[in-house]
């Protein structure tokens, strides 16, 4: 299913690689959406590009309100479908009945194992046909992420393509297209949230922080991963 990485040119706006993506893939693209700011601005340029890109969520269980109502902003705004992607209920159930609602906070271990079963597995059927996928991820945001290429292959998911248009934009950047564009945004931004994942593990960043201090606030930087975009 799977289609060959294109050369992407030194400079190439955001759309460019985002259409180059879509055509190398050579089948069904979508765009993991967890309707961060990032991710948003990727739809309206879709939208606005006309690329034959679609769009699925994951839903935890766990997300703030504010995300649902970023996403029902967005399929109003864009008239877009959403596909979304929640977790077995008997692995949740499990989880929950033999070690409690919060014990991703006790070890590692657990946090992987909550991140697994509520992101992990359904991400997995999410991409399950098709041959690649759009991120919102950007090289700034972590130390875990200064590697990543705008598309490549992503060997962790059968060969498919990944497609990270957004991969050398700023904060800023971003924040000057979403404002431009009048793009929905969650309302946590404006509590002081700069990187927004499920609801237990996200809190604001002081000013000064770095944006993902807020991410699981208890482990350390290397660690600020929840398994989908493992490499
Ligand atoms: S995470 O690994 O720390 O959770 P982050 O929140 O930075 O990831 O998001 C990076 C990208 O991963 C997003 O731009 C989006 O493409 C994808 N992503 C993260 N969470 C979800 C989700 N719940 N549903 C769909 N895609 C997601
Ligand atoms: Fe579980 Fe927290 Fe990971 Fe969400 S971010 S899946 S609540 S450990």
């Amino acid at each position: 299913m799977s289609g060959t990485i294109p050369v992407v040119p030194a400079g190439a706006t955001a759309q460019e690689i985002l259409r180059q993506g879509a055509e190398a893939a050579q089948g069904i693209v979508k765009l993991a959406c967890s309707f961060s700011v990032e991710d948003t601005v990727i739809i309206d340029m879709i939208h606005k590009e006309g690329l034959p890109i679609g769009i699925f969520a994951l839903d935890t269980g766990r997300l703030n309100e504010e995300t649902y109502e970023v996403a029902d902003a967005i399929t109003e705004r864009y008239g877009i479908r959403i596909d979304w992607y929640f977790p077995k209920n008997d692995a949740v159930e499990k989880l929950e009945r033999e070690k409690g609602l919060y014990s991703f906070r006790e070890s590692l271990a657990n946090r992987h194992e909550c991140c697994g079963i509520r992101k992990v597995v359904p991400l997995g059927r999410a991409l399950d046909g098709l041959a690649g996928w759009v991120t919102g991820l950007r090289r700034e945001q972590s130390v875990t992420r200064t590697d990543l290429a705008a598309i490549e292959i992503d060997e962790n998911h059968g060969g498919i393509l990944k497609i990270n248009p957004l991969l050398e934009w700023s904060e800023e950047q971003v924040w000057e297209y979403a404002k431009t564009h009048r793009v929905p945004v969650s309302r946590l931004y404006a509590q002081g949230y700069r990187s927004i994942g499920c609801a237990p593990c996200t809190r604001a960043v002081a000013p000064g922080e770095h944006a993902r201090a807020g991410r699981w606030w208890w482990e350390n930087p290397e660690h600020k991963e929840c398994g989908l975009h493992r490499r």
